[in-house]
């Protein structure tokens, strides 16, 4: 079988494509052909070593891909031969709160991920997809929809809440679908405006171009008549961390996600204080989660927004238009 690695990480082009046998399934494990898998900002910080220290080596990378079980270990009840199932991220992570030992199980970093033809994985390290979506689609889900389901769902998502959505990537294209969903007024900034036109045909209400509108926390106090937006999905980190305080109402949340600006900067802790915010980390999500969130999916028969789709022999070429920020929700690789 073919499958991507990493032998080292000095970049987009360290990513080697080799051969090896296809794996077996031991006792409780279920032997998956992956049809596809989708890409995250995380994959990019790998391939240029800015993920995290320790990193496993060579690594299969790709915590995100959909597939068919071909075969059933022993004792596997779960799932069974043909059914189309997607890997949850944290493989350990099955429910309740976060641990140190579940973060341990990530697929594509602290272990081997879904980039391979065939691959391996505990019954208990799989959902089934929903229905209606097609592998690319199902691709898309384990990490940018779980992480945007957990910040959205674990606090007061509800009709008539304002939601502020960072730019149009994975995570938050997933985060405006989901907030709709429940009835969320959305507001999206961007730096393009071809972008939010996109945006608000998913429902998006509220639109800012924060290239064009730096002062976008003003905006957005504004937009909600001085009060402040209820719950910011933050992934722009340090770069943008001040603004969503300015931005979030007294008493609001910000689910802190990602740091697309970069890991350091210094931020002003004190309106977290004054307006009693609740600033919540986020990291992915439990299998019960990703479940909870499928049958929201099956039942408003949502479509993930797939930007473009990649073939295998193009991986590289996949990352770099990741790389570029062009793309409006998921980037996919057809395996
Ligand atoms: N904690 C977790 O569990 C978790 C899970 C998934 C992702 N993340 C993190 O969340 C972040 C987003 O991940 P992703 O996979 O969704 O990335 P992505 O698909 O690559 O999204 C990139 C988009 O973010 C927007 N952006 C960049 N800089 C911005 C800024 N300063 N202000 C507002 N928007 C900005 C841009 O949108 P426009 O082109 O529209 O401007 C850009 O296209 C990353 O840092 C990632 O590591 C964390």
């Amino acid at each position: 079988m073919k499958l991507y690695e990493f032998r080292e990480t000095q970049g987009i082009d360290s990513l080697m494509l080799v051969e090896r046998e296809v794996p077996k399934a031991g006792p409780g494990q279920a032997l998956i052909r992956v049809h596809a898998v989708s890409l995250n900002y995380r994959d990019l910080l790998i391939a240029q070593g800015r993920y995290m220290r320790g990193l496993k080596l060579p690594l299969i990378p790709m915590s995100d891909g959909a597939g068919e079980v071909v075969e059933a270990g022993a004792g596997v009840t779960r799932v069974k031969r043909g059914d189309r199932v997607a890997g949850i991220f944290m493989q350990n992570w099955l429910s309740g709160e976060v641990s140190a030992f579940y973060a341990r199980g990530a697929l594509g970093g602290s272990v081997d991920g879904m980039f391979a033809e065939y691959v391996v994985l505990p019954q208990d390290g799989v959902v089934h997809t929903p229905p209606h979506l097609s592998y690319e689609e199902a691709a898309t889900l384990p990490c940018a929809a779980v992480t945007a389901w957990n910040a959205l769902t674990t606090w007061t998502l509800k009709p008539g809440i304002t939601v502020l959505v960072q730019g149009t990537g994975g995570v938050s294209i997933f985060a405006l679908q989901f907030a709709r969903l429940a009835g969320a007024r959305v507001i999206v900034t961007s730096s393009s405006d071809q972008k939010l036109k996109k945006a608000e045909g998913l429902g998006a209400s509220d639109l800012i171009n924060y290239k064009s509108t730096p002062d976008w926390d003003q905006k957005a106090v504004e937009l909600t008549n001085g009060i402040g937006v209820d719950h910011i999905v933050e992934v722009g980190g340090p770069g943008t961390l001040g603004r969503s305080l300015n931005a979030v109402r007294v008493g609001g949340r910000i689910s802190l996600i990602g740091l697309l600006t970069g890991p350091e900067g210094t931020v002003n802790p004190m309106p977290i204080l004054g307006k009693q915010i609740q600033v919540q980390g986020t990291f992915v999500g439990s299998r019960d989660m990703f479940e909870s969130m499928n049958r929201a999916i099956t039942l408003h028969q949502l479509r993930p927004v797939v930007d473009r789709v990649f073939p295998f022999d193009e991986a590289r070429d996949a990352l770099r238009y990741l790389e570029s920020s062009a793309h409006f929700g998921k980037v996919v690789i057809r395996v």
